[in-house]
C-alpha cells in the first residue's frame, strides 16, 4: 500500500444531456437522452486514486437532500474513508449540468451549493492534514480553503497536487506551495495570461509559471499531455481509443498520478501510466462511472503494445 492521500474537494450530482451540437445563445435545441451520475471534480478524484489503488481519504460537503443521498451512497459503495465527508443542512447538493456532443465533447455549469459551505478554520484543517503523506486540490471548493490548505500542508512537509480547474488567476501567489501542477490548456491560459496555440507556446507559458511551481503537466486531450518535470520537457502520446465522453478525463488522470506518485514512482512516468487511464475514461458516458480500476489499466497498456 503506497503512502496516505487526502483529497479536498467538491462532490456534485452530474445531469449528462446527450446532444448532437452544443446550442448557441438564445437557441433551444432538443437533446437525444439524459442520465444522472455521481460527478465533482473532487470525488472524481479521490475515487479515481481509489479505484487505481491508492490509500486515500475524501474531505468534502454534501446538501441535506435525495442528491446527496444518492451521491454518498454510491461513494460508500467504493469502500473508501469517507469520515470527512460532512453533510450540510439546509443546503443542497451541488449540481453539474453537462451537455456532451456528438464528438463526446462537453461543456459544463456547477451549481456548487454545499461544496461553498466551509467553515473549517485554519486549526482545523491543519489537523485534517496531520498524518497524510500527500493532498490533492482542485478549485470547485472556496479558494480561501484551497489556499490555506496548501500553505498548511507544505508547513507539514506533505506533498501537493494541485488541479487548478477551473482555473482563477488568484490562485497564482500559492502555487509555491504547489509541488505538482496539473492543468489543461485553458486553464495554463488563464494561469500564465497567455493566448495559447500550440506546443510551443504551452511551453512557454509553463517556463513562466515554472518560476512559481516546479514541476507542471498540461493535458492535452487527444494529444496526451506535456510534463515538465525535473528541469525537462517530455511529451507523452496518447492512446486512440472511440470517445463516447471526455467528462472525469482530467481527474482520472490526477487520481491516478497521485496513486502512482505515492508509491514512489518518478512523475514522467506516472504521467504515462495516467495518460492510459484517461483513455480508458473516455470510452464511457459519466463522470465516475467512466473510471478504470487497476487492473483495467494494466490490462489496456498490455493489449495496446505499449506495456
Ligand atoms: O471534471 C468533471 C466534473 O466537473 C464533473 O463530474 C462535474 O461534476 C464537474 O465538477
Amino acid at each position: 500500500m503506497g503512502k496516505k492521500i487526502i483529497v479536498f474537494g467538491s462532490i456534485n450530482m452530474d445531469l449528462v444531456v446527450s446532444i448532437n451540437d452544443f446550442p448557441k445563445p438564445g437557441e433551444t435545441i432538443l437533446g437525444k437522452h439524459h442520465q444522472w451520475f455521481p460527478g465533482g471534480k473532487g470525488a472524481n478524484q479521490a475515487v479515481a486514486v481509489f479505484r487505481t489503488g491508492g490509500n486515500v481519504r475524501m474531505i468534502g460537503k454534501i446538501g441535506d437532500d435525495h442528491l446527496g443521498k444518492i451521491v454518498i451512497n454510491h461513494l460508500r459503495g467504493e469502500r473508501m474513508d469517507l469520515q470527512g465527508v460532512k453533510c450540510i443542512r439546509e443546503e443542497v447538493t451541488g449540481l453539474a449540468i453537462i451537455n456532451v456532443n456528438s464528438l463526446g465533447e462537453n461543456n459544463i455549469i456547477v451549481s456548487a451549493g454545499a461544496n461553498q459551505v466551509w467553515p473549517e478554520t485554519e486549526a482545523e484543517l491543519n489537523d485534517l492534514l496531520k498524518g497524510y503523506d500527500m493532498v490533492v486540490l482542485q478549485q470547485e471548493i472556496p479558494l480561501r480553503v484551497v489556499k490555506s490548505v496548501l500553505k498548511i500542508a507544505k508547513a507539514q512537509g506533505v506533498h501537493t497536487i494541485l488541479n487548478a480547474a477551473p482555473a482563477s488567476e488568484d490562485i497564482l501567489p500559492s502555487l509555491k506551495y504547489v509541488d505538482l501542477l496539473i492543468v489543461n490548456e485553458v486553464e495554463i491560459s488563464v494561469l500564465s495570461g497567455m493566448a495559447l496555440a500550440d506546443i510551443p507556446s504551452i511551453t512557454e507559458a509553463v517556463i513562466k509559471l515554472s518560476g512559481a511551481c516546479s514541476n507542471i503537466i498540461v493535458t492535452l486531450g487527444k494529444d496526451g499531455c506535456l510534463v515538465f518535470a525535473d528541469n525537462e520537457f517530455n511529451g507523452v502520446p496518447s492512446y486512440k481509443v472511440k470517445v463516447i465522453d471526455t467528462t472525469a478525463a482530467g481527474d482520472v488522470f490526477v487520481g491516478a498520478v497521485a496513486t502512482r506518485l505515492s508509491e514512489g514512482e518518478r512523475i514522467l512516468d506516472a504521467a504515462r501510466w495516467a495518460t492510459a487511464a484517461s483513455a480508458l475514461t473516455v470510452t464511457k458516458l459519466g463522470a465516475q462511472a467512466s473510471i478504470p480500476h487497476r487492473n483495467d489499466i494494466g490490462k489496456f497498456i498490455l493489449e495496446s503494445g505499449k506495456g
